[in-house]
């Protein structure tokens, strides 16, 4: 992992302006809402509750899936750009990328999250750090991403703001640093008071797509404070504040970058109270594009060629067509719609003449890109989940890893004439990085292993909808599978002698599935060569 800073050689004004995030959040706790108001503030929109259509909850358009619109929820992540003047004067590009909300979809999480400099995490004011959360908290731990907080539903009755400062420091072990301090909760609720600028945020509850009213004063004891706030809360105001400068620690724009402190902007989205100054937080303290991890060596964001990779991969984004589009997250570099770029993997060039950028309100072809976009490319299954793309250098970008499943179930084709199609389909999945896949040596039929239980009635679905192909999951006698490694000929061997639990993953390489625990202890046992590991790097 590079070391994040803020001194860091100054980088082209265009990629410096740019920060591709993530939202992480508990499912309720006001996701959607918080992306709407930033499609708002960022202009993208016209106005809020165009991203969800009235009485269809928990829809945004970064949602395309029907699966999405039966059950509500989020099974794709996606990206999102938008512009957004902050106060400071600087037009920044936001890329806003889409985390899968449900707790089964925990690996395509990961690599989305691969795709992102920072995260902002949304916690409820009532509910504090919940299951998903703490989650997807880790998640970013792994990478020591930024983190941003937003306390949510300011306007509803909350818990005692110390304490919630404290639950977060307890529960993610991160010190959190007040930016904005509540005034009041509930229907008391007045506002907020700026601590990294001193001065008063006032929430308007007539019109709940307006941008607080900001009173500038000249700290707290300024007079004119009481002529916004009555007595008593004003009293309770200063001593908390206070008490937070004592108590908490200070806002430290480093110990932020280097993933140990997290400033806390409380607010309420669906009164777009205090998302302006979380966006303006994001502008100023956020992270630009930073370098990318690669072999042969890291990839910096201002190297004048073009380098990217796919984290992810969404096929049959429109039924009509069997298109796929690959997500490549710009590690480096000014793309120009039409460039040939090397896919590395294959060593072919790949002239990338239809990319498409995902603007809040439509998908648009993307004229040019730079470090930091995400821009999606159609093709044919060409371009697979980990898969760099460069200028020509044969770069590797790491770190996109492949989880050993948790669950596994044979797989059936309803109608047995049509088990080709199934074969296909399941490819897809696999390469999607939907599913595994595992073709067993010896019987028929094929294995496919998720990571979490609902991705089994997704791919149902899925195959039945874009397919029209009706399948059964069935129980197997296998419960976990991990790839092997090894010498070829010490490999050949424990095959041959393992033949019954042997298995190929979608690339071809060699997985052994287990039914127990101890089967992987024997082998640590009996085959001192073979190597059995749990992840695999994506190549
Ligand atoms: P999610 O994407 O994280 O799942 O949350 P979402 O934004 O859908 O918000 C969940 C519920 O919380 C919604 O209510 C939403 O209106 C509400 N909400 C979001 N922000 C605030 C806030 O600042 N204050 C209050 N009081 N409520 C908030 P719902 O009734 O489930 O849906 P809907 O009928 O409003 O669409």
């Amino acid at each position: 992992m590079s070391d994040r800073s803020h001194n860091a050689p100054a980088l082209p004004p265009e990629i410096a302006r740019r920060r591709t995030f993530a939202i992480i959040s508990h499912p309720d706790a006001g996701k959607t809402t918080l992306t709407e108001k930033f499609l708002l503030f960022g202009g993208a929109i016209q106005m809020a509750g165009q991203v969800r259509a009235k009485g269809e909850a928990r829809r945004t358009r970064s949602d395309f899936m029907q699966m999405e619109k039966d059950r509500g929820i989020s099974v794709s992540a996606s990206a999102m750009s938008f512009d957004f003047h902050a106060e400071s004067g600087e037009a920044l590009r936001f890329n806003l990328v889409d985390t899968p909300g449900h707790s089964d979809f925990s690996e395509d999480t990961y690599r989305t999250l691969t795709a992102v400099d920072a995260a902002v995490m949304v916690i409820d004011g009532a509910k504090g750090v919940e299951s998903q959360t703490r989650k997807l908290f880790e998640v970013c731990r792994l990478r020591d991403l930024p983190i941003l907080t937003f306390c949510n539903k300011m306007d509803r009755e909350s818990r005692d703001t110390f304490d919630i400062i404290d639950e977060i420091q307890e529960n993610l072990a991160i010190d959190v640093t007040p930016a904005s301090w509540p005034i009041g909760m509930g229907r008391d609720f007045l506002g907020c008071y700026d601590i990294l600028n001193d001065r008063l945020e006032l929430m308007d509850r007539a019109d709940r797509n307006r941008v607080a009213e900001t009173v500038r004063l000249k700290g707290l004891d300024d007079p004119r404070m009481a002529d916004h706030i009555p007595p008593a809360q004003l009293a309770t105001l200063r001593e908390e504040v206070e008490m937070a400068r004592e108590l908490l620690p200070a806002f430290d724009a480093q110990a932020l970058l280097d993933g140990t402190m997290t400033p806390i902007w409380f607010g309420s989205a669906i009164n777009s109270f205090g998302v302006k100054e979380l966006m303006d937080g994001i502008g100023r303290y956020g992270p630009p594009p930073q370098p990318t991890a690669a072999e042969p060596r890291q990839i910096a964001p201002d190297e004048s060629r073009v380098s990217g990779f796919v984290f992810k991969v969404q096929a049959n984004m429109d039924p009509r067509h069997r298109d796929r589009v690959a997500f490549l997250r710009l590690a480096s570099g000014h793309f120009t719609r039409g460039m040939k770029l090397t896919h590395v993997r294959s060593k072919k060039p790949m002239a990338v003449t239809n990319p498409v950028l995902f603007l809040a309100s439509d998908r648009e072809l993307a004229e040019e890109a730079w470090a930091g976009d995400i821009i999606g490319i159609p093709n044919h299954g060409q371009l697979r989940i980990g898969d760099t793309l460069t200028e020509g250098e044969a770069l590797r970008v790491t770190g996109i890893p492949s989880f050993a499943p948790e669950l596994l179930q044979n797989c059936r084709a309803g109608d047995p004439m049509k088990a080709k199609h199934l074969d296909k389909a399941l490819m897809q999945f696999a390469e999607e990085g939907a599913a595994k896949v595992f073709k067993p040596t010896l019987g028929a039929g094929f294995i496919v292993g998720v990571v979490g239980a609902l991705q089994f009635e997704v791919l149902a679905s899925r195959i039945e909808l874009e397919y029209g192909l009706p399948v059964r999951f069935e129980p197997s006698q296998f419960t976990s599978a991990r790839w092997v490694h090894g010498p070829r000929d010490k490999v050949e061997a424990f095959a041959e002698a393992n033949k019954g639990h042997m298995a190929l993953d979608n690339d071809d390489d060699l997985v052994f599935l287990t039914r127990l625990q101890w089967d992987i202890d024997r082998v640590g046992r009996d085959w001192p060569d073979i190597a059995l590991s749990s992840t695999k790097e994506m190549m």
